[in-house]
């Protein structure tokens, strides 16, 4: 029933996040104005909660569910997964530090500011195709170390 659980929140998280991603890509385009700046702030910070949660159900998951941790931690594609995750995680940075500097100065961003958030987003959203691959490889055993 637990790894039914966190099965079933794991799955609805990372929709989330995707969902907040592709959000943020739709909001930061050349022209914005101060509400859509205000808007992408507000949604940014669910990104942050979104990855947070994501985190510790995916550890609970490798921890305490079915397989056990010393199967994930045997396996490549585990650690590729986390890998691209935490570069994701950084790619996020400039983002959400642009966001506040244009909410604080109280500002629409010109378009080289949206262009360099813009680049950052679309590498995350290539990055985030292929957190589902890893895991379908992951699960099913293939990238196993030692
Ligand atoms: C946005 C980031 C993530 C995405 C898109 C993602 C995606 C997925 C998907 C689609 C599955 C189901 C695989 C399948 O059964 O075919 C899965 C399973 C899993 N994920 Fe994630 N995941 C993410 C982050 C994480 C993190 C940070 C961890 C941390 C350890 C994690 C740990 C796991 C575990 C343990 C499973 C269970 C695999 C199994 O059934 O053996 N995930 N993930």
């Amino acid at each position: 029933m637990l790894d039914l659980t966190l099965a079933i929140a794991h799955h609805l998280l990372v929709f989330g996040l995707f969902g907040i991603l592709f959000a943020e890509l739709i909001l930061v385009r050349p022209g914005m104005d101060k509400q859509a700046v205000t808007r992408v702030g507000r949604i940014d910070l669910w990104y942050g909660a979104l990855a947070g949660l994501i985190i510790v159900v995916g550890f609970s998951r490798a921890i305490f569910a079915a397989k056990g941790w010393f199967y994930y931690s045997h396996n490549a594609f585990f650690w590729a997964k986390l890998g691209t995750f935490a570069v994701i995680g950084l790619l996020s940075v400039p983002p959400t530090i642009a966001y506040i500097a244009w909410r604080r100065a109280d500002i629409v961003p010109n378009d080289a500011q949206v262009r360099n958030a813009q680049r950052c987003l679309w590498i995350e959203v290539v990055l985030f195709a292929l957190l589902p691959a890893f895991a379908a490889a992951m699960a099913r055993g293939y990238g196993e170390i030692g």
